[in-house]
Parts: structure tokens; sequence; C-alpha cells
């Protein structure tokens, strides 16, 4: 049975030679839990593929330990990846650039494109400097499922497909990286995430938001497959709505967890509460946890109630619209 190793030096040491040896780690970073293997090598990123059952036609981010070595792996490098890489790396965001050449194809699922991504946590940083390769990091679940923000909820997903698993304890922010293509005139969010549009566009100006028309292998691969989803079944219901409807299916016998913001939680055993609605980043690092748990638990179903679209609740919405098949 695989253990969850605290990330000291000897760990991250071993760590590192597991990926320059080819083999998949699990490490800690400011989003969620990431599987990592040598993006270099074709072999190694094929075993993420079969370790989370992915679809090969989804590519991998490739994280990198500062800008420099990301510019080098791509092929050009427009004036507003310099503004971005330099406002927000090292940190929760993912710019995708025509790639270099020496990117396998499997890493990038066959595009000619590569999503890079420098992460800020400690356990990340010191384990790319140590390994001194780029290494490819899909979010470290099984596909399909909510993405790990606990070791364990990695171990349990991946098991001994894995070689170390380093435990840094919960992550920060709970919800990915964002990702944003700049290979068009207009940069385009591909993927909401931990970092905000607003924030984004204090930068570069206004971006688009990818929608079903860019969910085309070619551009946005990722938007196609279900996502976030834990066995229970997840509706999400507007303030008014989301009390009676849980109602309703406990009267139909239903185990049924409600996630209600802080100012509207009654105290009860199946209430989970992960912050006021006016927070958004205190649900994004309790939501993916609270699905699993719900799992644990037994539930067979989760009613959450929205909250506002604004800054991180953007991408808090959009997991749970997918959590619940809304989109
Ligand atoms: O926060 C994160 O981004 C985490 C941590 C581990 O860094 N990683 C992560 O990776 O969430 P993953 O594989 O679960 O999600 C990567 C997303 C997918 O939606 C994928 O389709 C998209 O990025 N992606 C990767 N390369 C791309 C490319 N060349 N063009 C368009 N989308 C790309
Ligand atoms: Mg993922």
């Amino acid at each position: 049975m695989k253990e969850l190793l605290a990330p000291d030096a000897k760990s991250i040491g071993r760590a590192a030679q597991a990926l320059r040896e080819g083999r998949l780690v699990v490490f800690p970073t400011e989003t969620v839990y990431g599987l990592g293997a040598n993006a270099l090598d074709p072999h190694a990123v094929a075993r993420i593929f079969a370790a989370k059952q992915r679809p090969a036609d989804n590519p991998l981010i490739v994280h990198v330990p500062d800008a420099e070595s990301a510019r080098r792996l791509a092929r050009a490098w427009p004036e507003a990846a310099e503004k971005l890489a330099r406002a927000f790396w090292p940190g929760p965001l993912t710019l995708v650039l025509p790639r270099a050449p020496g990117i396998p194809d499997i890493t990038t699922g066959g595009l000619d494109t590569v999503a890079l991504r420098v992460p800020s946590h400690g356990v990340a940083r010191l384990l790319l400097q140590t390994a001194n390769v780029p290494v490819a990091a899909p979010s470290a679940n099984r596909s399909g499922r909510p993405s790990p923000t606990r070791a364990h909820d990695a171990l349990g997903d991946l098991g001994e497909a894995v070689d170390v698993y380093l435990d840094g304890g919960p992550t920060d922010a709970g919800l990915e990286s964002t990702v944003v293509a700049l290979v068009d005139a207009e940069p385009t969010i591909l993927r909401m995430g931990a970092l905000s549009r607003e924030r984004i566009e204090q930068v570069v100006g206004p971006v688009r938001i990818a929608t079903h028309a860019d969910a085309t292998p070619a551009r946005a691969p990722g938007m196609k497959y279900r996502h976030y989803a834990p066995r229970a079944r997840v509706h999400v219901e507007t303030p008014g709505q989301a009390r009676a409807f849980a109602t309703a299916l406990r009267a139909a016998g239903k185990r049924v967890l409600e996630v209600v913001p802080t100012e509207r939680a009654l105290a009860g055993a199946d209430v989970r509460s992960p912050g006021r609605a006016d927070d958004p980043e205190a649900w994004g690092r309790a939501i993916f946890a609270i699905l699993r748990d719900a799992d644990a638990a037994g539930y067979d179903d989760v009613v959450v109630e929205a909250i506002p679209e604004a800054g991180v609740g953007a991408a808090v919405m959009d997991r749970l619209r997918r959590a619940a098949e809304q989109v």
C-alpha cells in the first residue's frame, strides 16, 4: 500500500528522481493536487493517461519553475503572455501558446499549442527545480471525478499507479488554474479558475470567454468531457428554491446533503457551509472536498445553493454546473 509522504527535502528528492526516471508523482500545488510526469518523455506521459483513464485527446498542462523556462517551450511569446506572466506567475494561471519543437505529441494531445504554468506552491516549486525537467500534470483525480484538494483524495483515486505521493495538506485555492489561450487576436479564457476574469482584464483588457462553439478538439479539448462529478447526484438551485428542493427529495426517501451559504445555514447534520455567499474563495477551497465527502458519507443527492458569479464565484459555479451536468 502506498503511503503519503511529508514533503521534506528527502521525499522531494526522491520524487524528483522518480520524475527523471519516467515514473509518476502526486504533488500539491496552490490550486489542486497534480499527477506529474516528465513532459518530454512520451512513455512517462502515457502512464498519466493510463492512471487517470483520461481520453488521449485531452492535453496536459506543462509545469515549469519560472517564466523563462516557459518561454523556451513556446514558439511565440506575445506581449499579452509577457504581461500576464509578470503579473500572475508564479500562480494559478495557465497560458496556451504555440508549442516549441521537442514537446511530444502525447503531451499536447497532438495540438500545435502547449499549456504552460508556473505554480507558486513551495513544494511544487522545489520539486520542479530539483527534477529539472518540465512536468506534465493534470489534476490527480480519476478522469471525471472532482479534483483532489487533499493528498488522500488522490491516493484513493490513483492508488498503486503512482510512485510517490507528497502530502502538503489541503490546497489553498481548491479550484484549478485559469486557462487562457493566447493564440488569437483576443485572449480567450478556456477554463475559469482560481484567478478571476476581472483580475486578468485589469492586466490585458477585455478577454473572451470560450463558448460551446470553442469546444472543438483543436481549441478547448477539455470542454466536452464530463467533469467534477461525485457519485451522488448534484443539483444547483437558486437561493429561493434550494430548501424546498432538498425537502422534496427527502420526502421521496433520499439522503440529501445541503450546501448553503453560512448566513442561511440552519444547524443540522445534513448541511455543509463553505462560507458566506460573498466569499467565493472560501467556496472554492471547500467545494471539491465537500463533494468527495458526500460520497464517503453515502448521500444520494447534494443540493447546492447558487452563489453570485463575481470574481472566483464564476469558477465555483462553473464547476458546480458541470458536476450537475447542467452544461
Ligand atoms: O490548477 C491546475 O491547472 C491543475 C494543477 C495540477 O496545475 N492542473 C489541471 O490540469 O487542472 P487538468 O489536466 O485537469 O486540466 C487542464 C485543462 C484541460 O481542460 C485541458 O483540456 C486544457 O487544460 N488544456 C491543456 N492543454 C491545452 C491546449 N494546448 N489547448 C487548450 N486547452 C488545453
Ligand atoms: Mg482535471
